[in-house]
């Protein structure tokens, strides 16, 4: 695609934005596509809800929403948008689609899944109800409609302990993150009975490395995400969602600090808040980087990755999520 005059003052003003995070030569090569994407958008009344660990190029180029789990979730059910196109990974697409199921949602990559949410089916969670009857399911958002609709109410990081603490209970089953479901523990009275799964980002992270880089670093600040292992997170000076972390940064205006997450974080909030310096020992989402600007235009000409959930199973699955929305941050 051609870096024409058209494009280049149509994109202007955003480069002007990120032009310390992104080389002129590689912002020769998005910018045709961030021009035409936005030009689709337009013509099909289509939004983008990105998440915060997509690339600059898609978080500040092409995304209506850049947000977190939970905010996207409750965005897809505001939108006015006939298509919605998510930036993310399967399980953010299939919540959209609960949220709003007379709109087209699609997945410009429908590869892009989820070490959180492969770790778990419908089916272990029927196992583990009837091993622990009468005990309410908590489940993150990172998990398939199947799971969902075996649930009472999901949860994302921003609120899991504020939906365990309330449903009133002395014991929940808490799925599928192992970590998260230690950190909510160690922040409510309630019992928790947790699931194996693990997020393959943040459990690379140990507390050796956040030891060395405040030896290196001295008065740094390090946040972390609560599905990191418990032993990191003591070790940091806050945890909290993608869009807690974010806020952190944006109050508190650190001279130094390590979010300890996905790479493209620090890349994305690095615009917005350039008198803070950004330590970057981070760990790729594999699922996350299998969305590009190349596939959102292909899914959005196209209209192809289109999700299909049956209507059955989107009445069942969407009831445990309205109920995370209710309940909010
Ligand atoms: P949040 O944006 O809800 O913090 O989720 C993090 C995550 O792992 C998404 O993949
Ligand atoms: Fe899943 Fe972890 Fe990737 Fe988020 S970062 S999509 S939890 S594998």
């Amino acid at each position: 695609m051609e870096f024409s005059q058209e494009v280049k003052k149509a994109t202007d003003p955003i480069y002007k934005k990120i032009s310390k995070i992104i080389p002129e030569i590689e912002w020769s090569v998005h910018a045709p596509y961030i021009h035409k994407i936005n030009q689709l958008k337009k013509e099909k009344n289509a939004i983008i809800l990105a998440h915060n660990y997509q690339t600059p190029e898609i978080y500040h180029g092409v995304a209506d929403v850049a947000a977190d789990s939970l905010a996207l979730a409750i965005e897809a059910s505001k939108t006015k948008a006939d298509i919605i196109v998510m930036a993310g990974v399967h399980f953010m697409a299939e919540t959209s689609k609960l949220m709003s199921p007379k709109k087209k949602v699609l997945l410009p990559d429908m590869n892009a899944g989820c070490s959180l949410s492969s770790s778990i089916t419908g089916k272990d969670v029927r196992l583990l109800k009837k091993k622990h009857p009468g005990v309410p399911v908590v489940s993150y958002v990172n998990t398939s409609a199947e799971v969902k609709a075996e649930t009472d109410v999901c949860c994302t990081s921003a609120n899991a302990v504020k939906i365990v603490n309330s449903l009133g209970v002395k014991k929940v089953i808490f799925l599928p993150d192992d970590y998260l479901a230690k950190y909510v523990a160690s922040q409510t009275d309630v019992e928790i009975i947790p699931w194996k799964g693990i997020c393959m980002v943040h459990e690379k992270f140990n507390e050796k490395e956040i030891f060395s880089i405040r030896e290196k670093n001295p008065g740094i600040k390090i946040i972390a995400h609560p599905e990191c292992p418990p032993d990191v997170i003591k070790a940091s000076d806050f945890a909290g969602s993608t869009s807690g972390m974010i806020k952190y940064v944006e109050d508190k205006q650190p001279k130094k600090v390590m979010m300890v997450t996905e790479c493209s974080m620090s890349d994305n909030i690095q615009v917005e808040n350039p008198n803070v310096e950004f330590i970057r020992p981070c760990n790729l989402c594999p699922h996350m980087k299998k969305i590009t600007l190349p596939k959102i235009l292909d899914c959005l000409e196209s209209e192809t990755g289109e999700i299909i959930i049956d209507e059955e199973m989107i009445r069942k699955a969407r009831i445990p999520v309205e109920r995370m929305a209710a309940i909010g941050r």
